[in-house]
């Protein structure tokens, strides 16, 4: 009894000897506890709200921290020279040959030891956890909510939803986690201080996703065959007109156990690696593409209206070709307001029976506004009106009819428009086809050529047979119903 008192009376006179080191004990002491609990929920995964990770690593940890640095410099810099000798060597030595002290510095070390060994626990379970907490898709697509948010809506929707945000930005190897982490330290940085772009660049220079990264999951050299892709798309008439296309796309494959590379996936295989200068941040501006074939180097240049400078004399930056440059959005995928709304009404969530939704909601969704709350007020105001005027029984008797359809149109703007960070409809290109002459076509336009008049192919047939485009019930999809039905299928 009499030990362990003079042991406390230790600690509380050590401690309570400046105003910095007593704020700093409390909170450690407050701290301590709850986020020894706190950890354990967490591992145990008890807690199955994205922001308790949040709560405990970006919040209660750091104030741990900031409480245990407190005490220190508390401790550190109080009256009396001989509590700030007890953390230098000749006062230890001196205490420790006087045979008269030798029981209070053995109170002394005992009182430090424990001390020190309790924060070291807490704080390696803390940045353990923490550590990965940061690598968690909670972490990435929450916590800087605003910027995060439009990457974080559209992975919600995509294929890739159930793979986490780090496993695309950063990769397995030790170089790019350290990468990352320095990289997120300026992130987290430029949130804090509102430095960050609005929209955020495309593409994106830092955690940009590595060939590696797809293939840890991905073998396009095993592709084959060609693969029906089907489109519906609604015409913006009175019955907005359901129509589909179909293409047979040569997805290929970049050669495998001496199959030879062919189709789509073709640029993929490492026997004939494509290279390009681009002059543009965007890599939409192509000006030379070379391909390294055997000891062959095949060399296109695009060809320039008379008068404009001649492309390869332009400086640029010349990339190899990998899966990023094709599959740009696999999950980031924004839509455009047409193929938005398309979407819904083939979903059922914009009725397809009133008459001209199509071209209604297209024309109020594509407009600019300020905020999401300004769009959503904007697009159900709209609407209303213009069936008020145009179709009453629909405004009328038929609200309910309508009223989805508002919802349905709200959400297609919501799922892919965000004013906050600058991002409106196209603000993001998608390289997979070619539109607006994009994608695809930067290089395959007939207008990228060798010295001896080799083109860049362009033909309509290179990378999909077009079975139907933009008909109602198009015959083939009719035959091929039939055909599978034949064989049981629904
Ligand atoms: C399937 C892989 C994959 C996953 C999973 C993934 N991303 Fe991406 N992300 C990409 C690619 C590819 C790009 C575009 C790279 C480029 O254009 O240079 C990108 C771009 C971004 C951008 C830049 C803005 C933009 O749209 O170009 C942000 C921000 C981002 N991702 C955040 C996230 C967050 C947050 C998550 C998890 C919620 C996530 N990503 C999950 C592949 C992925
Ligand atoms: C951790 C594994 C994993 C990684 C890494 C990954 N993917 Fe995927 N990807 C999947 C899975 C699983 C699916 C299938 C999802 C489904 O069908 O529901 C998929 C689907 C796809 C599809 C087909 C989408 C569709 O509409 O059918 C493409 C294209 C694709 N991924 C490209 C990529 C690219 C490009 C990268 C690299 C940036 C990548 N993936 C990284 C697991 C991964
Ligand atoms: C030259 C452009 C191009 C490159 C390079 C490319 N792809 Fe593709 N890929 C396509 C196209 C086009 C499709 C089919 C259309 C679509 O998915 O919208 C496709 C389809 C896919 C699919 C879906 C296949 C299926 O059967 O549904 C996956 C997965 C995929 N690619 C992964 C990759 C990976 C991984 C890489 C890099 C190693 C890569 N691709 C490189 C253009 C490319
Ligand atoms: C950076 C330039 C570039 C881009 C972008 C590009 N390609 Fe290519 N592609 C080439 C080159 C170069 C060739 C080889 C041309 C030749 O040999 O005549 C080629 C050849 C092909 C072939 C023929 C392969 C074979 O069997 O010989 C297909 C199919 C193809 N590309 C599809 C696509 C698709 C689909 C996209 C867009 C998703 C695309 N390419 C984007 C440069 C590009
Ligand atoms: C270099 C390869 C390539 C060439 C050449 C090409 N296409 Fe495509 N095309 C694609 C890819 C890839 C897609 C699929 C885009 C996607 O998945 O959304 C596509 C999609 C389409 C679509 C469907 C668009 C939609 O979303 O409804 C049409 C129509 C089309 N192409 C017509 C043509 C025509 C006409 C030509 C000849 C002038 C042509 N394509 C040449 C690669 C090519």
């Amino acid at each position: 009894m009499d030990k362990t008192s003079a042991f406390i009376k230790t600690a509380v006179n050590l401690m309570s000897r400046s105003k910095l080191s007593v704020l700093g004990s409390i909170m450690i002491t407050v701290l301590t506890p709850v986020l020894l609990i706190c950890v354990l929920l967490d591992i145990r995964g008890t807690v199955d709200n994205p922001y308790f990770g949040f709560l405990i690593y970006l919040i209660l940890g750091p104030l741990f921290m900031l409480g245990l640095i407190l005490l220190i410099i508390g401790v550190y810099s109080s009256r009396g020279k001989e509590d700030i000798g007890l953390f230098t060597f000749e006062y230890i030595e001196e205490q420790l040959t006087r045979p008269g002290r030798y029981t209070r510095i053995r109170r002394h070390i005992l009182l430090s030891l424990i001390f020190t060994l309790t924060t070291l626990l807490l704080v390696v379970m803390v940045s353990y956890t923490g550590f990965h907490y940061t690598e968690s898709t909670a972490f990435c697509g929450l916590s800087c909510h605003q910027v995060m948010e439009p990457a974080y809506a559209t992975y919600q929707n995509s294929p890739h939803s159930r793979i986490s945000c780090v496993e695309c930005h950063i990769g397995k190897e030790s170089q790019w986690l350290t990468k990352a982490k320095f990289s997120g330290a300026y992130q987290i940085f430029a949130v804090l201080f509102d430095t960050y772009p609005r929209p955020i660049p495309q593409p994106i220079t830092s955690l940009r996703p590595a060939r590696e990264t797809c293939e840890e999951c991905h073998r396009p050299e095993m592709f084959h065959g060609d693969k029906l892709y089907i489109k519906d798309r609604f015409l913006p008439d009175e019955d907005n007109t359901h129509v589909q296309t179909a293409l047979l796309m040569k997805i290929g494959s970049g050669g495998y156990l001496g199959r030879k590379a062919q189709g789509i996936h073709w640029h993929v295989s490492e026997d004939h690696p494509v290279y390009y200068q681009h002059t543009d941040q965007t890599q939409e501006e192509v000006t030379q593409v070379w391909l390294q074939d055997g000891g062959r180097e095949i060399r296109f240049h695009k060809k320039v209206a008379a008068g404009e400078p001649d492309p390869s004399s332009l400086p640029g930056t010349a990339r190899k070709m990998d899966c990023m440059d094709c599959h740009n959005r696999p999950t980031h995928v924004f839509l455009s307001a047409d193929e938005a709304l398309d979407e819904k009404l083939l979903t059922g969530m914009i009725p397809r029976e009133i008459p001209f939704i199509k071209r209604q909601a297209l024309k109020i969704i594509s407009q600019q506004y300020d905020s999401v709350d300004e769009a959503l007020q904007e697009i159900s105001r709209g609407l209303k009106e213009w069936y008020a005027a145009n179709y009453p029984e629909l405004a009328g008797q038929g609200r309910t009819v309508l009223d989805k359809a508002i919802a349905g149109a709200q959400q297609a703007y919501m799922e892919n428009v965000f004013p906050a960070m600058n991002i409106d409809w196209d603000t993001y290109t998608d390289f997979i086809g070619h539109k607006n002459d994009s994608g695809c076509f930067r290089c395959h336009d007939g207008r990228h050529v060798t010295e001896n008049g080799q083109t860049i192919s362009n033909d309509c047939d290179l990378c999909h047979v077009i079975l139907a485009e933009n008909e109602p019930s198009p015959d083939v999809l009719g035959l091929l119903q039939k055909t599978l039905q034949h064989k049981g299928q629904p």
